[in-house]
């Protein structure tokens, strides 16, 4: 959630520690605070609200000269926005930053009562500041180990010690801190974006062991005092493709990467003979055999493209297939064994309950595969198999291209597990993945649409509540539309099987209350005909998205969406497309902050 920076070397901190902080604002942006050893000591600088508002206050001081610091963007979790809440929290000789929850800080805070130490702030963070004081006797590591071992909770840390000039001290659990060294000096962040400008080459901080930053080397020891050496990791995009690229946000242009980003997701799995391969990743063939039951988990938009996986795999596998949302299966005592595939979904692959339900599953004994965006996530390293989406970095919070690449994902496993189990013959797959790569040009086409959907979204500047309604694949899908528009328009929405309307939510369906009917499937457009002339009916606005063409009276509905033609099943990826720009001109219109909405954060590593 919250952005973490690092930086000990010879270039100016204050520089490096905002442009990573802008760089990583995207994962929590209420509060800002960045601490640099001076020549006075530590000085710390703190703001509520943006980077932006923090950078302005660093111009108030002109004597800011120092080579080493940490920076933080904050999402606030325990304690108000307030400057104070604000990391970086200094006790004693400890100045230090936090991402995660410490769920034990009670405690510790009256613990820590009894010896005279009291927190100025409302935060957890705080209270491990005070706890690595109480404990620092001269040796950091020391003090941190001891301090790690009292800690309940999801945690990354950056620490200094006064004592200790220019040296940072960093600690994980749970939480990501990634590290790579450059001539400029080192750096630790808690996302590559942050590192990328700096190194293509980094590691990931294994969990429980302690890195030490000097300006020239990065030392990483484990609990029994042990030089470790980590994996490195290399990062293939490069920093222009974290940029805007001339669109006025983050996710408009990731929008319009997905023709892109679906094709670099579907290429590299298809054999020249046209049918999916899994070589290269190290999947198996056995774990598809030996399966009677797949379980997908994740959150959010993740959750959502499970949803239209469950359908495509359910269809040819004719295997029974539940999702759940990670937060509440790993709460629910789910049933597993060995015979049971656990797909977890991650865009970020740091989503906490995510990894919890990975791990859930890895311990009652099922086989656990993931798709991923980012390479070197705690989610891939401790996934036993991993099918990357290559949809590159993924700056605003509403995700988009991640999603669609999820769902391209989803359409080779299910090719490649039914080939294996022969439900589909080689033929089929072929068939099946050329339908796919023809899905690209259909995309690029509805992407087209742009303009259309604008001007229809000036209809919506006003309103506060909109229902989404579909039947079939289409419902999942209206869980998505859903949920885009929620994010960043903040218009109320509601997710509706249409047949389900008449059953309660009808009662809601007044004049000119906009319904979106996205009616692509071809097996149920009469049933969905008749519920969308029970919407017009009742007096609703309707928004009609179709696949091609259709035949209705126009009187039926106020706008039309006709997306370019494709198989019934495919219609997930072009109607997404629709719904993504139709929350994105929504958000326009009404004036909010398309990239970063309010109380929201992209990579959600707390519980
Ligand atoms: C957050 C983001 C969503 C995302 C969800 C799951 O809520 O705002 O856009 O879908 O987390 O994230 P993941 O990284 O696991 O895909």
């Amino acid at each position: 959630m919250c952005g973490i920076i690092g930086y000990t070397g010879s270039l100016k901190a204050k520089n490096i520690l905002l442009e990573g902080l802008t760089a990583l604002e995207y994962r929590g942006y209420d509060s800002a605070g960045i601490s640099m050893f001076e020549k006075d000591g530590i000085r710390t600088i703190k703001a509520a609200g943006k980077v932006a508002d923090l950078a302005k206050k660093t111009e108030e001081y002109q004597d800011l000269n120092g080579t080493s610091g940490i920076g933080h963007t904050r999402w606030a979790t325990h304690g108000g926005v307030t400057e104070c809440n604000s990391h970086p929290h200094t006790y004693g000789k400890v100045t230090l930053i936090h991402n995660g929850i410490i769920e034990n800080y009670h405690e510790l805070e009256l613990e820590l009562a009894a010896t005279g130490r009291y927190p100025v702030s409302q935060t957890d963070t705080e209270i491990v500041a005070m706890l690595l004081d109480s404990l620092y006797t001269g040796n950091a590591i020391a003090a941190i180990k001891a301090a790690a071992a009292q800690l309940d909770g999801a945690y990354a840390f950056c620490i200094m010690f006064a004592d200790e000039p220019e040296v940072i001290y960093c600690l994980r659990n749970a939480s990501p801190l990634l590290a790579c060294k450059s001539k400029e000096g080192t750096f630790v962040a808690s996302d590559v974006v942050a590192l990328i400008g700096y190194s293509k080459d980094y590691f990931a901080l294994p969990e429980q062991q302690i890195a030490r930053l000097t300006k020239d080397s990065i030392t990483v020891t484990n609990d029994m005092d042990e030089v470790v050496i980590p994996k490195m990791l290399h990062v293939s995009w490069d920093i222009t493709a974290a940029q805007k690229k001339g669109y006025p946000h983050f996710m408009l242009k990731e929008i319009h990467e997905q023709p892109d980003t679906i094709l670099s997701t579907i290429l590299p799995r298809i054999t020249k003979e046209g049918i999916v391969d899994f070589t290269v990743e190290q999947i198996p063939d056995t774990i598809f055999k030996d399966v009677n039951r797949i379980i997908i988990t994740a959150c959010g938009t993740a959750m959502h493209a499970g949803l239209i996986g469950r359908v495509m795999l359910e269809k040819l596998l004719r295997i029974p297939v539940e999702v759940e949302i990670a937060s509440e299966f790993r709460y629910m005592d789910p049933i597993m064994d060995h015979y049971t595939l656990v797909i977890t979904i991650s865009q970020s692959g740091e989503t906490a309950d995510t990894l919890a339900a990975l791990r859930l599953a890895k311990s009652e004994g099922a086989t656990t595969l993931s798709i991923v965006n980012v390479k070197g996530s705690t989610i891939d390293r401790e996934s036993d198999y991993v099918l990357y989406t290559q949809a590159g970095p993924e700056i605003a919070v509403a995700s988009t291209k991640a999603y669609t690449a999820q769902l391209s994902c989803l359409y080779l496993l299910t090719y490649r597990f039914a080939l294996v189990r022969g439900t589909i013959t080689t033929q089929q797959c072929k068939e099946y993945v050329t339908e796919l790569r023809n899905v690209i040009p259909a995309v690029k086409e509805a992407l087209t649409l742009n303009k259309h959907i604008d001007d229809i979204c000036s209809n919506l500047a006003d309103k506060e509540d909109l229902f989404f309604i579909g039947r079939g694949i289409d419902y999942p899908l209206c869980w998505e539309g859903s949920i885009k528009l929620k994010e960043i328009s903040y218009i109320h929405s509601e997710a509706y099987a249409a047949g389900e309307l008449k059953h309660g939510t009808l009662s809601l369906i007044t004049d000119g209350v906009p319904v979106v009917a996205i009616a692509t499937q071809s097996k149920v457009l009469t049933k969905m005909i008749s519920n969308i002339r029970e919407v017009r009916a009742r007096g609703a606005f309707v928004i009609l998205i179709t696949n091609g063409e259709i035949e209705l009276e126009a009187s039926a509905y106020d706008y039309p969406i006709v997306l370019p033609k494709t198989p019934d099943y495919l219609t997930p990826f072009t109607a997404a497309v629709a719904l993504q720009l139709l929350a994105y001109y929504s958000c326009v219109h009404r004036g909010y902050d398309v990239d970063q909405p309010r109380n929201l954060a992209k990579a959600v590593t707390v519980e």
